[in-house]
């Protein structure tokens, strides 16, 4: 048993949307949940600057005592996974690899879409875990660049004009190759879900990388002794390096639940800005 919290970061609120699917499966946990921001979008940065602000995350939970950190990034966990892997003394999850595993789990027609950032989708590591399972399974990978800042401004009702031409541009190649299954792999992307679930049609399968990678932790912590055992009903404590009320209307649009009494600002870890 570790009564300690479980540390989850993103690049922004995104992130939320695994957080709340760990909270649903593990309601007795602490949670602090950490948005960079400040240095908001990851997509949009190098491979060098990703795994620079990843790892001053990690130092934030590390310093707050956590027993596990969740990468609710699929852009975080595409570049800096490994090495995060290496340099923490606690556990660290992503989210590309229990996604790929759903999502091959999941195909009938062996094609599968990536959504995801262009960070993410110039890694290559959604493409890599899935040939890895399978290598018969084809990959079709879009790059969204604009889906997550949407989401963070709190854009995301699926009848915004917005949002229906940022779909219309990414999701024709997933159409044209008749996936049957589609990665939500950025943790932004399940609020706009009944968009892209309406536009790729009832019968294709929508997989959120955050969501399955919850259901992973959860199971890791359960069957190493790693549970909370006070008894006491978790809660979560939110950090974030950007505006608090800004990350507090979008939280409220999120989770229809005001977050401002559990919400602290911190100062950006870095402000050398973007490389
Ligand atoms: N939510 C993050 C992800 O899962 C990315 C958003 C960003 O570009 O910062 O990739």
């Amino acid at each position: 048993m570790d009564n300690r919290a479980i540390g989850v970061f993103d690049s922004g609120l995104g992130g939320l949307t695994a957080a709340q699917a760990l909270r649903g499966l593990l309601p007795d946990e602490r949670i602090l949940y950490l948005a960079d921001s400040y240095n908001m979008p990851y997509g949009e940065k190098n491979r060098a600057r990703i795994v620079e602000m990843s790892r001053m995350d990690l130092r934030f939970l590390l310093e707050k005592g956590v027993k596990a950190v969740f990468i609710a990034c699929g852009t975080a966990t595409s570049n800096a996974l490994e090495i995060l892997e290496k340099e923490s003394p606690v556990p660290v999850f992503g989210i590309v690899g229990p996604a790929a595993g759903k999502a091959a789990a999941a195909t009938v027609n062996g094609r599968i879409g990536l959504l995801a950032t262009r960070a993410s989708v110039r890694a290559g590591s959604y493409q890599r875990a899935i040939r890895a399972l399978d290598p018969r399974l084809a990959v079709t990978a879009q790059a969204c660049p604009r889906f997550a800042t949407m989401v963070e401004d709190g854009i995301f009702e699926k009848d915004d004009e917005k949002v229906l031409a940022a779909a219309a541009e990414y999701l024709p190649p997933l159409k044209q190759t008749e996936v049957d299954t589609v990665i939500l792999g950025c943790t932004h992307y399940p609020l706009l879900a009944d968009v892209i679930g309406e536009y790729m049609g009832a019968g294709v399968k929508l997989i959120s990388a955050g969501a399955a990678a919850a259901e992973r932790l959860a199971a890791f912590l359960g069957a190493n002794g790693l549970l909370n055992s006070s008894g006491g009903h978790g809660g979560t404590e939110y950090y974030t390096t950007g505006a608090p009320e800004a990350f507090a209307r979008t939280a409220e649009l999120m989770l229809r639940q005001d977050v401002r009494g559990k919400l602290t600002g911190l100062e950006p870890f870095d402000k050398a800005g973007n490389m």
